[in-house]
C-alpha cells in the first residue's frame, strides 16, 4: 500500500530493525587484535573504555617502511630532496614539515607555501585556486581571521603529534583542489567545520576499517537461485536519503579508487558522504584499488555538517550534532560500505550478461554481509541509485539487481530514490508484482538476460519484464497462483 502520509511505500522501517529502534539490534563483539586484525590502540579484555572519556591510548609498534603498510610522513626513512646551491641533498621530511607547520601562517598563501615547502614536486601541479578564494573572498573576514588564529593552529598542532598519536605500522588494506567552483567551496567549509569542531573537542571514538570480498566462485549461482523475490522486506522512500538509514549498512556509490573526486572536483554522492563524514577519507590512504567482488566497510564515523544541494549547487548548511550511540568498542554505530559501480560510457552496455554478472556479484558483496559481523549488528541495507549517477547506470536495472542480491543473502533493503516518486512507485510495483507471481531470483536473472537479447527500447525494462509475466500466465495459469497484496 502506498502510505499518503509518508515519503516511503513498502513495509516500514520498524519492520526492517524487526523492532521499533535501530539500537535494539545485537552489538559487535568487542575489538580484539588478530592476525587480519590491526588495532591501533589499547583495547582491554571488557572493551574500549568510553567511560573515561578520553581518546583512546595509542597501541606501540614498530615503523615498516614497505610495500605492505603506509609509508608515513614521520618515518626516519621518509626522505625529501632540497636543493641547496649547485646540489640537491635528500633530507627527514618530517624535520621539514616540522620546520614548515611551526611557522605561524596568516593567510592562504602562507598555507600554500608551507604545504609545497615539502611537497615540492607537486609545485607545478597542485592548483590552491578554491583555497585563496574560500578565505579572500566567500568566508566573512572574521571566519577567516578565526580559521587562521585558531582552528589552522590546532590541525598543524594536531598534524605534527602524528609520530605521537600514530605509534604502530598501519597495514595497507592490499589488492588492494582544484576549482573555484561554489561546490568545491562547500567541501572546503565541510573541511573546515570539522576541524573547527574536532579541535575545539577532540573526539573520543574510534573506527574500524575492513575489506570485505566473496571470492568469486563463491559469489551466488544467479541463473539457479530459485529464492523468490518478494522474500526480502522493501522500504522505498522518495524524500529520505541514505544517510538517514539509521542502524542499517548504508551504501557509498564509491570510485574503485575510493574517495573518488572528494579532494578534487567531485561532489555527489561519494565525495558528499566523506565530506559531511570526514573521517571516512581515511580509508583513502591505505585502501588499494577495489577489485569486482570487493567492498570497503567501515565502522564507526561520525556526521559532521548538514548539506544542501547537490554537485554543482552543493553548500555546506550547518552544524550536524551526530546523536548516533556508541558500540561497546567506541565505535559509532554508523556501517558505511563502499562499493564501485561499472561506469558505462555507453549506457546500453549495462545489459550485458557480463556487466549484469559483475553489478550482481558486486551487489552481493554489500547484501550478503553474512560473512562478517555486520550482519549481526545491522539489519539490513539502506541503497538507492547506485552506479546510476556519474556512471550512467540505469535506476531501473539496478534497484532490481540490488534487489536480487540482497533476496539471495535474505537481507532487508531501505531504497531512497532520490527525490524521484515515480521512481518509488515503480520500483515498488514491479517488486510486488514480481512477489505476486512467485518470480525467482533465477527466473528475474534469465529475464533480463532475455531483455538484452530484444530491441524493445533500454527505458522499457519493467514494461517487458510486465509483458514477459502476462504472456507466461497466458500460457501457464496456474503457475501464477500466488500470494495476493
Ligand atoms: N541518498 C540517496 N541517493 C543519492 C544520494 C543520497 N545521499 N546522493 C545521490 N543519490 P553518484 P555513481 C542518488 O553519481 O553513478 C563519484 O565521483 C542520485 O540519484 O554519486 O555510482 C564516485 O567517486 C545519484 O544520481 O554515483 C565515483 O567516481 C545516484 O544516487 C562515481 O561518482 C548516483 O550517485 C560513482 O558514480
Amino acid at each position: 500500500m502506498f502510505d499518503e502520509e509518508h515519503s516511503w511505500v513498502g513495509v516500514s522501517l520498524s519492520e526492517l530493525y524487526g523492532s521499533q529502534c535501530p539500537w535494539d539490534a545485537p552489538q559487535f563483539p568487542v575489538i580484539k587484535p588478530a592476525y587480519n586484525h590491526e588495532v591501533l590502540f589499547h583495547v582491554s579484555d571488557d572493551g574500549y573504555n568510553e567511560i573515561n572519556n578520553q581518546p583512546p591510548k595509542p597501541q606501540s609498534g614498530v615503523d615498516k617502511w614497505d610495500q605492505d603498510y603506509v609509508r608515513m610522513p614521520c618515518s626516519s626513512h621518509s626522505l625529501h630532496p632540497v636543493v641547496e646551491g649547485d646540489t640537491t641533498n635528500l633530507k627527514k621530511r618530517w624535520e621539514i614539515i616540522q620546520n614548515a607547520l611551526e611557522k605561524p601562517m596568516k593567510n592562504s598563501q602562507d598555507l600554500e607555501d608551507a604545504i609545497l615547502s615539502y611537497n615540492t614536486e607537486f609545485k607545478s601541479i597542485w592548483e590552491f585556486s578554491a583555497l585563496h578564494k574560500l578565505f579572500n573572498e566567500y568566508l566573512e573576514e572574521e571566519e577567516s581571521k578565526s580559521f587562521f588564529s585558531v582552528t589552522l593552529p590546532a590541525i598543524t598542532k594536531l598534524a605534527l603529534a602524528l609520530p605521537r598519536l600514530v605509534q604502530s605500522p598501519i597495514p595497507l588494506l592490499r589488492l588492494y583542489q582544484s576549482g573555484r567552483s561554489k561546490a568545491v567551496l562547500g567541501k572546503l567549509k565541510c573541511i573546515c567545520h570539522y576541524f573547527r569542531k574536532v579541535c575545539m573537542k577532540v573526539p573520543v571514538g574510534v573506527m574500524t576499517f575492513m575489506r570485505v570480498s566473496i571470492p568469486l566462485q563463491d559469489c551466488p549461482e544467479w541463473a539457479s537461485s530459485n529464492k523468490l523475490i518478494g522474500g526480502t522486506p522493501l522500504h522505498v522512500d522518495s524524500k529520505k536519503k541514505i544517510e538517514d538509514g539509521t542502524g542499517l549498512i548504508q551504501m557509498n556509490f564509491a570510485n574503485r579508487y575510493l574517495g573518488g573526486g572528494v579532494l578534487r572536483r567531485g561532489c555527489v554522492q561519494e565525495e558528499i558522504r566523506m565530506v559531511i563524514c570526514p573521517e571516512l577519507m581515511v580509508s583513502m590512504l591505505f585502501t588499494e584499488v577495489l577489485a569486482p567482488t570487493e567492498a570497503l566497510l567501515t565502522i564507526g564515523c561520525e556526521r559532521y555538517s548538514i548539506y544542501s544541494g547537490y554537485s554543482s549547487t552543493f553548500e555546506w548548511a550547518g552544524d550536524y550534532d551526530d546523536t548516533t550511540p556508541y558500540d561497546s568498542s567506541g565505535r559509532r554505530r554508523c556501517a558505511v560500505l563502499a562499493i564501485d559501480a561499472t561506469p558505462f560510457r555507453k549506457p546500453e552496455d549495462q545489459y550485458k550478461p557480463e556487466a549484469i554478472l559483475r553489478e550482481l556479484n558486486k551487489a552481493s558483496v554489500s547484501a550478503c554481509t553474512s560473512t562478517f559481523e555486520a550482519r549481526l549488528s545491522y539489519p539490513g541495507v539502506a541503497t538507492g541509485n547506485w552506479g546510476c549517477g556519474a556512471y550512467r547506470g540505469s535506476p531501473h536495472l539496478k534497484s532490481l539487481l540490488q534487489i536480487m542480491a540482497c533476496t539471495e543473502a535474505r537481507r532487508p533493503i531501505a531504497y531512497y530514490t532520490f527525490d524521484d516518486t515515480k521512481l518509488r512507485n515503480d520500483i515498488i510495483n514491479i517488486y510486488k508484482l514480481l512477489s505476486k507471481h512467485n518470480v525467482t531470483v533465477g527466473q528475474l536473472y534469465e529475464l533480463i538476460l532475455k531483455f538484452n537479447e530484444t530491441d524493445v527500447p533500454r527505458s522499457q525494462l519493467y514494461a517487458f519484464i510486465r509483458q514477459a509475466l502476462r504472456n507466461e500466465e497466458k500460457s501457464t495459469p496456474s503457475k501464477f497462483e500466488g500470494h495476493v497484496y
